[in-house]
């Protein structure tokens, strides 16, 4: 069946029963489902959005259009955790039903005012020229999970921005409330604008500026701007599209990179003593990553496993997307570490030490260390053959390799099929986390990131040391263990 817009922007209500029933029948044969990791109930996911505390726990929504692996209209739909390791759905969604988001209730934040989470997200407007009219809109959710749309716009498309203006991204900064929009200008530039609460209300925002972060304008959108704190510092985490290559080289379709500041000025809109940018993760897949600072301050994020504009193989299965695993960020030595919760060692089950398997149930934590001037080659989803997905650390030329090429079903291979970042030659870790399509390595606790999807034959599920001089163990995951 082709996505025609019209079937895209298909009413909720208009699909039927049958058909909903069709999608759970045919995702349900998919042999890809992940264990621990968010994925979709229905359809595809995207962005996660909402990250936040509230009433006692960790609330996550992710985008979501529930009719297939399509992007159309989409909505939020709620999970929530005790740990930030086991999520579950909780039925509340955030639905394209107003006249300010008919046509997509599309990404944004959350943050807890009295006993109301307030949600804040972009209200996308189609009207009947078909011409998108993009509202930063609001919604309180009680603790009953009730949402009620605050009836009015809260930030419009300014005039010096195109109908690309989006991702409100709320945020604390010493008691004042500000909020961060990704815009186009009519230059088809990208980029990002400062908002401050009038008196911290919610529903009043005046600009304070663009945000001062060395913007080499070469993207022509940003999407999913975050501020998030380490300390006093903040880290911008944003995926500049069309971001040309000359100022940073990277392979996937989209980017999603970051820079760091010393300190922030709001009344500047500045990010002082601003680093230069980083790739976030290195791998083929972490786009719209999500930031926010929990009630204690600390760090956290979450992306989205998944890239816009790509076809993938769980799509003739009607569904598409999962969420990372979430990652604490901290600052070490002027560098950006991302490394999953410490509740994420409940997961662990069985462990052995590392080594050859014949067959596992591509469930399982890795966690090894390198010595320096070694060389290291390890193919994951392996086959009989040997064939899988090839990891290569080679520390004595100081480079980390990711080959997925020989791993199941391929995708997206005009971006290539192997992604690579330097480390230098000392004795490394790397913790890997393997569930079913996924991969997530983090090396040296989460100095460098490389996540990703691959997609297995049934016969890919070995793990295979052709080289190297490491010792490790494998622990088996058990999500259920300690289900909330
Ligand atoms: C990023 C994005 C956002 C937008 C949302 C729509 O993946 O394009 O900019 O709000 O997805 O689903």
């Amino acid at each position: 069946m082709e996505w025609t817009t019209e079937r895209r922007y298909r009413r909720y209500e208009d699909w039927t029963r049958e058909e909903k029933q069709a999608i759970q029948d045919l995702m349900a044969k998919s042999p890809w489902h992940t264990h621990y990791h968010v994925e979709p109930k229905a359809g595809l996911l995207n962005d996660p959005n909402g990250f936040s505390y509230f009433d006692g726990k960790w609330i996550l929504f992710y985008q979501n259009f529930p009719f297939g692996a399509a992007h159309g209209l989409k909505s939020w739909v709620q999970t929530e955790s005790e740990d930030l390791v086991h999520f579950k759905e909780t039925g509340v969604t955030l639905l394209p039903d107003t006249d300010l988001d008919s046509h997509g209730a599309y990404s944004g934040s959350a943050m807890q005012f009295d006993d109301k989470l307030f949600l804040f997200y972009t209200g996308n407007v189609r009207d009947a020229e078909w011409v998108r009219h993009p509202y930063q809109v609001g919604a309180l959710m009680d603790k009953e999970g009730k949402i009620e749309k605050i009836d009015k716009i809260l930030i419009d498309q300014p005039a010096d921005s195109t109908d690309h203006f989006r991702d409100p991204q709320i945020f604390n900064f010493k008691g004042q409330y500000y909020a961060i929009v990704g815009g186009q200008d009519p230059e088809k530039k990208g980029f990002i604008r400062l908002y401050k609460a009038v008196d911290n209300d919610y529903t009043n925002w005046v600009a304070v500026g663009d945000l001062d972060f060395a913007n080499d304008r070469t993207a022509y959108m940003m999407e999913c701007p975050n501020l998030v704190f380490v300390g006093d510092q903040p880290v911008l985490l944003y995926c500049p599209q069309g971001l040309d290559k000359s100022v940073l080289d990277y392979d996937n379709i989209y980017p999603n990179m970051y820079k760091i500041g010393a300190s922030f000025d709001p009344e500047k809109a500045k990010m002082v003593d601003v680093s230069e940018l980083h790739n976030l993760d290195y791998g083929f897949e972490a786009y719209a990553t999500q930031g926010f600072n929990a009630p204690d301050g600390r760090a956290y994020a979450v992306s989205w496993l998944g890239l816009p504009d790509v076809s993938y193989p769980t799509d003739s299965y009607d569904y598409q997307g999962a969420l990372s695993l979430v990652k604490e960020l901290t600052i070490k030595d002027g560098k950006l570490y991302q490394y999953p919760v410490e509740a994420i060692k409940d997961l662990r089950a069985e462990s052995e030490e590392f080594a050859n398997k014949a067959q596992t149930k591509n469930c399982y934590e890795l966690e090894l260390q390198f010595e320096k001037d070694s060389l290291n080659e390890i193919v994951l989803f392996a086959d009989a053959e040997g064939k899988g997905l090839v990891l290569t650390f080679d520390l004595a030329k100081g480079l980390v390799t990711v080959d997925r090429s020989q791993a199941g079903e391929q995708y997206a291979q005009d971006f290539g099929t192997s992604r690579s970042c330097t480390i230098a030659n000392q004795a490394t870790t790397a913790n890997i986390f393997i569930d079913n399509s996924i991969f997530e390595i983090f090396i040296n606790k989460g100095e460098k990131v490389f996540s990703g999807r691959v997609y297995p034959h049934a016969d890919q599920n070995g793990i295979l040391i052709k080289s190297g001089t490491l010792t490790g163990t494998y622990y088996e995951l058990d999500y259920g263990r300690k289900a909330n």
